[in-house]
């Protein structure tokens, strides 16, 4: 079973992480977002993927294939035309058995299992409050009836998630080339929503899948959600001394911290140094260092130097000071 995962984007909102690191290896929980999504993959069962990659993709390419073992095909896709595009590039590599597609910038807690045991091609779904940022999903009778790539008057709030198990994937190849071929675009780019929707039009049924386990890493305050909810359900036993650790949380056994209060649902990755710190619900990257520092809600990239200070104060009896 092959799973495709484009992850070919700049990730301009996740700059300036992403100026010098492609977004699926900013790291959550200890681990880059694109190795939570391939272990994922691989414990349902697919033994072969397709990974697009565009932008810094030779990094994204050196990790993969240091640390996983399952057949990997890379396809290059130069400009990041739209994840349509992405999709089309891939299609040497796609057989006529279906195929998952799973988008490079969401971690999900979803039995895929289920989906692929469907007659149907199936799209992962969510009720959300604001559809019109969203591909959208139109249903009837349990099945979908129409897609919407992010509307202007939304009338379902079903949001497409990210996660599809496409049963013909030849058709959704056939109806991805007309797309390109007629240059039809959506917001300037050619729209895998676009190209569901032909395969509609062609007769395809398809069925929405629910999930509710669904952590986007798009944006940093995103990304910081998905670190907490990946902590929450990973148990790493870290006792150091001169460490007070308040879980959940990841330190890496290769980060050197010391006098410090860590946690709740932070990360310390490897080879980072904090010192004399407090930290919660922060992200502390590869070979970064935080010394003196309080550090709340907050990214710090790779080989980033943070330091505090500590404050002096000799202030009377019924004063007030407050420190933002
Ligand atoms: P996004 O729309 O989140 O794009 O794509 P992005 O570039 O990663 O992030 P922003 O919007 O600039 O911050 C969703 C997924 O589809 C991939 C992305 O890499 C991401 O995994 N994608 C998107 C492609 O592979 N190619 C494209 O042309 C567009």
């Amino acid at each position: 079973m092959r799973a495709i995962i484009p992850v070919a984007g700049v990730g301009t909102r996740l700059r300036p992480h992403t100026y010098t690191l492609p977004k699926v290896l900013l790291n959550v929980a200890g681990k880059p977002i694109i190795g939570h999504i391939l272990d994922r993959v691989i414990k349902y069962g697919f033994d072969e993927a397709t990974i697009v990659i565009g932008y810094l993709g030779e990094k994204i390419k050196d990790y993969v294939l240091a640390n996983y073992s399952i057949r990997v095909d890379f396809v290059e896709q130069e400009e990041p035309l739209g994840l349509g595009h992405a999709i089309y590039l891939s299609r040497h590599t796609v057989s006529r058995d279906p195929v998952l597609i799973i988008l490079g910038d969401t971690v999900f807690d979803v039995d895929l299992g289920t989906a692929a045991k469907s007659e149907y091609t199936v799209l992962g779904v969510k009720e959300v409050e604001n559809p019109k940022r969203f591909g959208v999903a139109e249903t009837s009778e349990g099945f979908i009836t129409r897609l919407v790539e992010k509307p202007e008057h939304p009338t379902s709030r079903l949001a497409i998630v990210g996660i599809y198990y496409i049963k013909r994937p030849q058709l959704l190849i056939e109806c991805l080339k007309d797309l390109i071929k007629q240059n039809i675009r959506t917001k300037g780019e050619f729209q895998l929503t676009d190209a569901l929707q032909l395969m509609l039009d062609r007769g395809e049924k398809m069925t929405p899948f629910p999930v509710e386990g669904w952590y986007d890493c798009g944006k940093p305050e995103t990304l910081l959600a998905t670190n907490r909810h990946l902590l929450e359900n990973q148990t790493t036993a870290v006792s150091r001394a001169e460490v007070v650790v308040q879980p959940p949380v990841f330190i890496s056994p290769k980060a050197a911290v010391k006098h410090s209060v860590i946690g709740p649902y932070a990360t310390i990755a490897e080879s980072a140094t904090v010192e004399n710190s407090i930290i919660r619900n922060s992200i502390i990257s590869e070979g970064s260092t935080v010394t003196d520092a309080l550090l709340e809600e907050s990214i710090v990239g790779n080989n980033a130097i943070v330091r505090g200070m500590y404050k002096r104060v000799n202030i009377g009896e019924a004063s007030e000071l407050e420190f933002y």
